[in-house]
């Protein structure tokens, strides 16, 4: 069995999905331990509650992102854990080298939105003052840029008229919940190659 690692900064639901999916047995995957920039993260709670080692790294002097010597940190806990892949859940900062470095091609990513439409930050809000029709959720292979690495998984959800960002929020979040855990399962079974952008099953009958 892989282990993985979940970094969180907050809530922790699509943690809770990872762990339930783990015990349920639907999530070939150990969960070595959690991680979070916040001490006070519900998901680091969540974690404890399952008798996961839930671990909180002093994020450091900077907002959105980690100086070197605190990545490394991060880089450290995460071998010492001996963590195949990184599954961020809501991390708020930007990874750099250390990390990308250590763990090339095996970060990913959930984001609440169909990418490459709607980046960053209140995706949800955006997607309802744009005026889509659809939007959904997106898991992709972390690098160097915002949002911007090879997609794995998608899905999507109608955007109905009387939306708020809350409602929209929701509906999202229960596909985020299921994609992930396909997400995982792909990227550890190893049965995918990536072809420019482009991640693509491979079978191996
Ligand atoms: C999710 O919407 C995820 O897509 C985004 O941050 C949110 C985290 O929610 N990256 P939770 O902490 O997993 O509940």
């Amino acid at each position: 069995m892989k282990n993985i690692a979940v970094l969180a900064s907050g809530r922790g639901t699509n943690l809770q999905a990872i762990i339930e999916n783990v015990e349920n047995g639907t999530l070939h995957a150990n969960l070595a331990c959690v991680i979070s920039d916040n001490e006070n993260a519900k998901a680091l709670e969540r974690a404890r509650k399952h008798n996961i080692k839930a671990i909180y790294l002093d994020p450091g002097p900077k907002k959105t992102w980690l100086i070197p010597e605190v990545e490394q940190n991060y880089v450290k806990t995460l071998q010492d854990h001996n963590v195949d892949l990184v599954c961020l859940a809501g991390f708020m900062r930007i990874l750099k080298k250390p990390l990308l470095d250590a763990f090339a091609g095996r970060i990913i990513n959930i984001h609440p939105a169909l990418l490459p439409s709607f980046p960053g930050l209140n995706v949800q809000k955006k997607a309802l003052d744009w005026g889509v029709k659809f939007s959904g959720c997106t898991v992709h292979f972390v690098d160097d840029t915002v949002d911007g690495g090879p997609i794995i998984v998608q899905a999507a959800v109608p955007v109905l008229d009387d939306d708020t960002p809350e409602k929209l929020a929701e509906r999202i979040l229960k596909e985020e919940w299921r994609i992930y855990t396909e997400a995982i399962n792909l990227v550890l079974s190893g049965k995918y190659k990536i072809d420019g952008r482009r991640v693509i099953k491979t079978d191996d009958r």
